[in-house]
């Protein structure tokens, strides 16, 4: 019974969503057999068999018809496949012109980073050489150091926060050309030693000044363990505010040098750069008065632009002040004289 009435709901279903031209077809159908079950019934051979005939003819048209829809439904399925394909190819064309762009840019990509990669390993190169060379020349200025002294205990390491080899040699030159009485070092540390042995040799004397207590008492005890306490003293002269050429600076305490007179060399290595902009430019300007009529300034660091700006600032003011050519290093060699000052 259900399987009837869902056979039904079906039927009632297809029959509603035919078109107009099909239900006419299908109702002149209907009619047709009916005339021929009629006519066939009560004895009508002739209508009947003409009845037949139409209806022949027109399932033979309804063919025709359904033939042609069919036809019409695979030209133009063609068509959308046809214009699906397109579709494709045109996607298809993106796509390898996207990747051909990516492939390119890649490429370029590649190329600037062999180069910098290159040019890395270029510098890197030169870099790793230039410090070879520097530490050849510090090696080599160590030697000469060892052959000049024998020092009669561990000397403490240069470089770094101390002076460097090549510094200290041509220092010692200097002291060796110069023959100092008075040597005054701003900074205290490994190259107060070396400074020592080096007035030792000529009956010279060394003031060195340290604004840390700390580091001044490991450089006496250098000393001492050197032997060489009586060649130079330590003071510690902390920093305090100083006023030179209209700005404050940060400077060691110079009641500390008030008995210093006829300074033969003066040796500038402090304060530490950490202490303020342009912190040793007072150096001259507190003892330029406490130099001999002819002496000799030195000024570590002068690969530091304040360190440049100072021997700058010095030598254009200071008449009798000139920068010397230095053989070695990265200090800076001047001569003064006081005989130079025009009257
Ligand atoms: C440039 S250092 C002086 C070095 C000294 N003229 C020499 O050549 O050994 C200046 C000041 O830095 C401090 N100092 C020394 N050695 C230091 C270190 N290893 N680290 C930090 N400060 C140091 C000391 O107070 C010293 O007076």
């Amino acid at each position: 019974m259900s399987s009837l009435t869902r056979f039904g709901g079906r039927l009632t279903g297809r029959l509603q969503s035919l078109t107009r031209p099909q239900a006419v077809v299908l109702m002149a159908a209907l009619v047709l057999i009916a005339g021929v079950w009629v006519a066939a019934g009560t004895g009508h051979q002739s209508l009947a068999i003409s009845l037949l005939a139409l209806l022949l003819l027109v399932v033979l048209v309804g063919i025709l018809h359904l033939s042609r829809w069919m036809g019409g439904l695979y030209r133009a399925s063609q068509a959308a496949n046809r214009e699906l394909r397109t579709v494709v190819e045109q996607m298809q064309r993106r796509v390898v012109a996207t990747v051909e762009k990516e492939r390119l840019t890649a490429g370029d990509r590649h190329q600037e980073l062999t180069r910098t990669i290159t040019r890395g390993l270029r510098q890197n190169g030169h870099g790793n050489d230039l410090l070879l060379r520097a530490q050849s020349r510090e090696i080599e200025a160590m030697f000469q150091l060892f052959q000049e002294f024998t020092p009669r205990a561990p000397m403490p390491s240069s470089g770094d926060f101390a002076l460097n080899p090549t510094d200290l040699l041509e220092l010692l030159h200097l002291i060796k050309l110069h023959q100092p009485r008075l040597v005054v070092e701003l900074g205290s540390g490994t190259s107060t030693v070396w400074l020592a042995y080096a007035l030792e040799k000529i009956g010279g004397q060394l003031i060195s000044l340290d604004h840390d207590s700390d580091y001044a008492a490991r450089t006496r005890e250098m000393l001492t363990a050197h032997g060489l306490s009586t060649v130079a003293e330590v003071r510690i002269a902390p920093l305090s505010e100083l006023t030179a050429d209209g700005r404050t600076y940060s400077w060691y305490d110079v009641e500390q040098l008030t008995d210093l007179r006829n300074i033969d060399l003066l040796l500038i290595d402090g304060p530490p750069a950490a202490t303020g902009p342009d912190a040793r430019f007072p150096a001259l300007h507190v003892l330029e008065s406490r130099l001999a009529s002819t002496a000799t300034v030195v000024l570590d660091d002068v690969n530091r632009p304040d360190e440049q700006e100072a021997v700058r600032r010095w030598t254009e003011s200071i008449a009798g002040l000139s920068a010397e050519p230095n053989l070695l290093g990265r200090h800076a060699v001047m001569s003064y004289s006081r005989s130079a000052v025009p009257v």
